[in-house]
Order: C-alpha cells, then sequence, then structure tokens
C-alpha cells in the first residue's frame, strides 16, 4: 500500500511501462497484444477507483464515475497509452494514471460532483503502426476515416484486421463517437515533452494551443541493379535520391522560422549490400503553429522531392496520410486550470505545443484544456523520459482543485 499518491502514480507509470511488444524496450502499438494487457491492468485500476469500463470498438478503454444524477453531464479526462517505440514511460500514461488517481481520491471520500467523469485511455495516439496518428479519439469525435481501415502494418495486416483481432468492431467504429450534447469538457494532463518548464523552473503549465501537424509516406523509385556492375552514371539509386531530399529537408526546415520536418523512418527495397536500391519509402512529418506556415513549408517539400527525382531520373510518389489544423484550448476550462494552478505555483505558466495530442481531435467535439507537467531536460520520446515526484504531486492537486472548482461553478 502506497500512501503518497504521487508515488502511487509514478510506480504505476513503471508498471505499465513493463507491458510491452518488444521485449528489452517499450514499444506498445495500437491494438497489439501489449495494449490488450495494458487496457487490462488500466482497467483493474479503474474499476479500483470506483469507475464502470469498457472498450469501445477502436479498442479504447473507457472508465465512468457517475455524477450526482443520472445522466449529468460528463467531463472527460485522459491521454493515450500507446507509445512510440523505445519509449519513457509518461507520453501518455501519465495523463491517465493522474486522472484515476483524482476520481479514487473522489470514490474513497464517497464524494460525487454534478457531472460524471469518464477517464479515456486512448487506443492510438502516436501512430506507429499505420503511420495515420489519433484513432483512438477520432473515433470518439465521429471523425474517423473509413479509408484508413485498410491501411497495412510493416506485417501485411490490414487496420480492420488488426482492431477485429484485438476485440474491436471495425465494421461499427461509428458506435464508438461520443455524442457533444452530454460532454462538458476534455482536460489532458501530459508530461511537456520541451524545456520551457524546466527553464521557468515551474512544475506544470497550462497550455494555449497545440500545433497543427502534415505526415507523408513518401516513395522514390528507380531500378535496383547490380552493384558491382552498373556504372555509377548509369544508376538510378532510389536511396540516393531519398537521403538528398532528407538532407534538403532538414536544411529548408533550418532556415524557415519555427518550422520543423522530420523524416523517422526510411526502408529501402531490396535492402541488400551487393544490390543498388530500387525503391525507396520514407516517412515525413512538417509541423508549424501556423497552419499557412505548415501548408506553405509542405508545398515546398513537395517541390523539392519532385526536383531531386527528376535530376536523379527517379519517380516519387507523394502521399498525405494526415493533416491536422492547429488547435486553440477552450478559454474557459483554461481560465479555471490557470486558478487551479495558481493555489500551488508562484506563477502561471502558459505555453503550446509542439507535439501532437488527442486534445487536438477531441477540440472538434468539446471545449478542451490541457495541463503540461515539467520532464526532465524536456527528453521525450526516448527512454529517459523522467518527471519528479513533487511535480506529480503538484500535477494531482492541481487537478483536483480544477474538479472542486468546476464542481462548484456547474452546482
Ligand atoms: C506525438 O507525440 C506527436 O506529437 O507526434
Ligand atoms: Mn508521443
Ligand atoms: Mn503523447
Amino acid at each position: 500500500m502506497i500512501a503518497n499518491p504521487a508515488r502511487l502514480i509514478l510506480h504505476r507509470c513503471d508498471e505499465l511501462a513493463r507491458i510491452t511488444d518488444e521485449p528489452g524496450r517499450l514499444t506498445r502499438t495500437f491494438a497489439s497484444l501489449a495494449m490488450r494487457r495494458a487496457n487490462a491492468l488500466v482497467g483493474v485500476w479503474m474499476r479500483g477507483a470506483g469507475m464502470k469500463t469498457r472498450v469501445d470498438a477502436i479498442g479504447n478503454l473507457i472508465g465512468h464515475y457517475p455524477g450526482t444524477e443520472p445522466g449529468s453531464k460528463i467531463l472527460l479526462l485522459g491521454s493515450h497509452l500507446d507509445t512510440v517505440c523505445n519509449a519513457g514511460k509518461f507520453d501518455g500514461p501519465l495523463g491517465v494514471i493522474l486522472a484515476i488517481a483524482c476520481v479514487e481520491k473522489l470514490h474513497r471520500q464517497k464524494v460525487r460532483l454534478p457531472f460524471a467523469i469518464e477517464v479515456i485511455g486512448f487506443a492510438d495516439e502516436e501512430g506507429v503502426r499505420y503511420q495515420t496518428a489519433y484513432l483512438g479519439s477520432k473515433a470518439l469525435a465521429g471523425c474517423f476515416d473509413g479509408s484508413d481501415l485498410r491501411r497495412k502494418d510493416t506485417a501485411g495486416i490490414s487496420m480492420a484486421d488488426a482492431i477485429k483481432c484485438f476485440g474491436g468492431k471495425p465494421a461499427k467504429l461509428k458506435s464508438a463517437r461520443l455524442n457533444p450534447k452530454y460532454l462538458l469538457g476534455y482536460l489532458e494532463v501530459h508530461i511537456e515533452q520541451g524545456p520551457v518548464l524546466v527553464r521557468k523552473n515551474l512544475a506544470v503549465g497550462v497550455v494555449t494551443a497545440i500545433a497543427g501537424q502534415s505526415r507523408f509516406e513518401i516513395s522514390f523509385t528507380g531500378h535496383a541493379g547490380h552493384a558491382g556492375t552498373v556504372p555509377m552514371g548509369l544508376r538510378r539509386d532510389a536511396l540516393c535520391a531519398a537521403a538528398e531530399f532528407i538532407v534538403a529537408a532538414e536544411k529548408f526546415a533550418c532556415k524557415t522560422d519555427r518550422l520543423v520536418a522530420t523524416v523517422g523512418q526510411v526502408c529501402a527495397e531490396p535492402g541488400a549490400s551487393n544490390v543498388i536500391p530500387g525503391e525507396v519509402r520514407l516517412t515525413l512529418d512538417v509541423r508549424h503553429q501556423l497552419d499557412s506556415a505548415r501548408r506553405a513549408g509542405c508545398a515546398m517539400l513537395h517541390k523539392l522531392a519532385r526536383q531531386i527525382a527528376r535530376a536523379r531520373k527517379v519517380k516519387v510518389d507523394w502521399r498525405p496520410v494526415q493533416q491536422t489544423a492547429s488547435v486553440s484550448c477552450s478559454p474557459q476550462l483554461s481560465r479555471r486550470l490557470k486558478r487551479a494552478v495558481n493555489k500551488y505555483q508562484s506563477k502561471v505558466a502558459v505555453l503550446s505545443s509542439g507535439a501532437g495530442h488527442d486534445a487536438t481531435v477531441m477540440a472538434r467535439i468539446t471545449p478542451t484544456a490541457m495541463l503540461f507537467v515539467r520532464c526532465k531536460g524536456g527528453v521525450s520520446h526516448h527512454p529517459d523520459e523522467s518527471v519528479s515526484c513533487p511535480d506529480v504531486r503538484v500535477t494531482f492537486e492541481v487537478m483536483n482543485g480544477f474538479l472542486r472548482q468546476l464542481a462548484e461553478d456547474y452546482a
């Protein structure tokens, strides 16, 4: 039995981090065996906190804590339970586990609020398996693109089959949609994944807006051939074209104010040391706080890819897989959050998010707010991700304060 709630929260983050698809490192992708085990464990914690649990048609885990009246409106709390490859323990799970701890406190004190609370463990925020993020929140917000069900993972498994195998219902994803009429709002707590709070020496900060993002799948197709016999001048090497593009994209982003562009995955075919690569597939992720600047950046990068392909006599195929606009957080909910922060911290930091979050999608159906927690060195998407126990304690108190205040204003 761990009495300090922050220590229990961190202990649970450790426990959850042991559930992985890859032995020796933390990788938990959409609809995987590890996600099923994660849902099972988090479900136990949810039920222990007085919630009734369900897993929806796409695999989101949802715990329901009733309000004072049957049919009361619902405040959503949560974050995602999937991870990147070789992830840290806190990106996603911290927000879910903190939310459960808040409900657990209400349950222990036998307190019901004038609204219900639903804690959501989203099924996919990172988009690792199918390259298209926010699958869980898109299903809840009713904006899931059905054509994504045909996408295949690297093992050739379609998204529809993966969902089915997980126990979900790919043909009934509409049933996962939440009715905005019954929603009060959505609060997501997440590690900052950047250095602002460290620099300001503050435990938490209130998020004003979340940057938009574009993701592409790009392929360069040249001609495979013998590495020993084809003279350099006669080659159409797809990997050399891709490499030139990757460096050009980096240079372009470096000279474009606040634009970030990342090639995170490269696959060369046929992939042998004595064969000239004939085809290369790569991913490109482009972000900017301003949607117009992001779109202009994407257009320029596409142009660069075409120029490089033309000069090297290879073909380029450019497929957008995801475009999300930037979103502003709800001023009303954020104001309440700031008031709650004010009680536990000398200053209220406000900051914007360069990372994407389920809140981006949830903002389509309900007012949304986000609270960031300082993470050590601003490091994230890396096993070194770390948060301190005192910071988690402050976050927990801020969340409780936010809930109390919302309950008072709502009653
Ligand atoms: C999620 O972490 C993202 O910003 O891609
Ligand atoms: Mn992430
Ligand atoms: Mn995240």
